[in-house]
């Protein structure tokens, strides 16, 4: 997210030192929610303000409230008037509501952040009735951003908004998290080559996975926005070994979503017509829009359209650089239509896929039906039932147009991958990454 991750990479945190803590100042996250899983969890000590008590059900725990240590900075901290105490099973309208859910985000005071957060708030993402807390990360340099960003959070008077916390360590802001949604990273700068942003990213999102591994839940699902998202998500759940690495998700919604905008263009209908699309591979601009198994009206899109010169080449590379062309228009990266693509991205995992179709996701290739390369982040057809997992999908075809594409995407990942063996404890990094590897906002 090149421009506008300069927002957001204000929010990255680097100090990861755990705050020192005397024994007086400790009181445990674990007694304020519960931990449903059985992996091995590792309680992390949080510590709290002296006279704030932050919003708990009453049905729970309440831990002694201690005084806070020397920088309240380090520490995770619920704000303003989301550290007041409710009791949601005391009212008629909130009593049938589910359990409140934990979502972190990171890069929180950048502009993609800026949409998305009040989208996950209003209960268009995960249902009318499923209360939420936000735990948002940034970083020192933000930290006033981050302020303001909880400050309008407070002002919108969302009802299922119960919990609001910023902080600047990951260990702290993870804590229990049940989403977590990584879109802070460092932009690539003048002069920096991409193996630098690699680098540079990972380390990011390592610690970001060895924070996750420590403190969130073991079930928690992970979507990577920051770029390069498919390698950054595949850094992050090697550096989480005791999450699943099914739960790791690499943002490619967004691609999706151009291509079925382009595809409805062509074909003159709503874009609401437009299903199973696939973005193969890499968010990058290598990635295959694959216009064989897409539909228009239920329909193929070769047949609806009749012009596969136009799919192979105008479409597709539309669809490949159009990160590019809106930092053009825009002076930076795609903001809102990337947070409304997480939003996308979060309710194809919480609610059952329609009959028939698809959504794309770039997920971990081990045991994928389709012949790509195994242990790295590949974007591909899935399906889920609603219940924040997914699957494969079965009935898709190929051509030689789509597999020599699907080959060059996969190549670009593999070298991306041996660019970052170090942060994957896979040895000696080498770097190999071919010339046409460019995030979308590239030019
Ligand atoms: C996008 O697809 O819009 C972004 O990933 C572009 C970028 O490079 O920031």
């Amino acid at each position: 997210m090149s421009v506008s991750a300069a927002m957001a990479v204000a929010e990255l945190s680097h100090s990861f030192t755990k705050t020192h803590l005397h024994s007086s100042q400790i009181s445990f996250k674990s007694t304020r929610l519960v931990n449903h899983c059985h992996c091995a969890f590792r309680p992390f000590p949080q510590i709290r303000s002296t006279t704030i008590s932050c919003s708990v059900a009453t049905t729970e725990v309440k831990a002694p409230v201690i005084e806070q240590a020397e920088d309240p900075k380090n520490k995770s901290e619920c704000f303003g008037v989301f550290c007041l105490t409710y009791d949601l099973k005391a009212e008629e309208e909130t009593k049938t509501w589910k359990k409140l859910i934990n979502v972190a985000v990171s890069g929180a005071a950048g502009m993609i952040s800026n949409h998305l957060l009040f989208k996950l708030a209003s209960g268009e993402v995960f249902g009318p009735d499923q209360p939420i807390a936000l735990k948002l990360l940034g970083s020192e340099r933000s930290f006033h951003a981050l302020e303001g960003v909880a400050m309008e959070l407070e002002d919108s008077l969302f009802p299922l908004l119960r919990e609001v916390s910023i902080g600047i360590n990951p260990y702290d802001v993870f804590q229990d998290v049940e989403w977590a949604l990584l879109i802070g990273a460092k932009p690539r700068g003048p002069g920096m080559e991409r193996a630098d942003l690699l680098d540079i990213n990972g380390q990011i999102f390592a610690e970001q996975g060895r924070a996750l591994n420590a403190v969130a839940s073991c079930n928690v699902k992970v979507i990577v926005v920051g770029n390069p998202c498919n390698t950054n998500a595949l850094i992050c759940l090697k550096n989480a070994p005791k999450i699943p690495a099914k739960n790791f998700h690499a943002l490619t919604r967004l691609d999706e979503n151009r291509a079925k905008c382009q595809l409805a263009l062509k074909a003159g209908v709503f874009y609401d017509k437009v299903s199973n699309v696939t973005i193969w591979g890499n968010h990058s601009t290598t990635q295959v829009p694959d216009f064989l198994n897409a539909r228009i009206n239920g329909l193929p899109v070769i047949e609806v359209t009749k012009d596969r010169k136009w799919l192979e080449v105008e479409f597709t590379e539309k669809v490949q650089k159009r990160g590019g062309v809106l930092i053009k228009k825009w002076g930076r990266s795609s903001a809102a239509s990337t947070a409304v693509s997480i939003a996308d991205a979060i309710r194809s995992l919480v609610t059952p896929t329609p009959e028939g179709d698809w959504f794309s996701s770039g997920v971990y290739t081990n045991g994928n039906p389709y012949g790509i390369a195994e242990d790295i982040v590949f974007s591909m057809p899935c399906r889920s039932k609603g219940d924040g997992d997914y699957e494969f999908v079965n009935n898709v075809i190929f051509d030689d147009y789509l597999l020599e594409r699907i080959t060059k995407t996969e190549a670009e990942l593999l070298a991306e991958k041996r660019c970052v063996a170090h942060l994957i404890g896979e040895g000696v990094a080498f770097c190999d990454i071919p010339e046409d590897t460019m995030l979308p906002g590239e030019m």
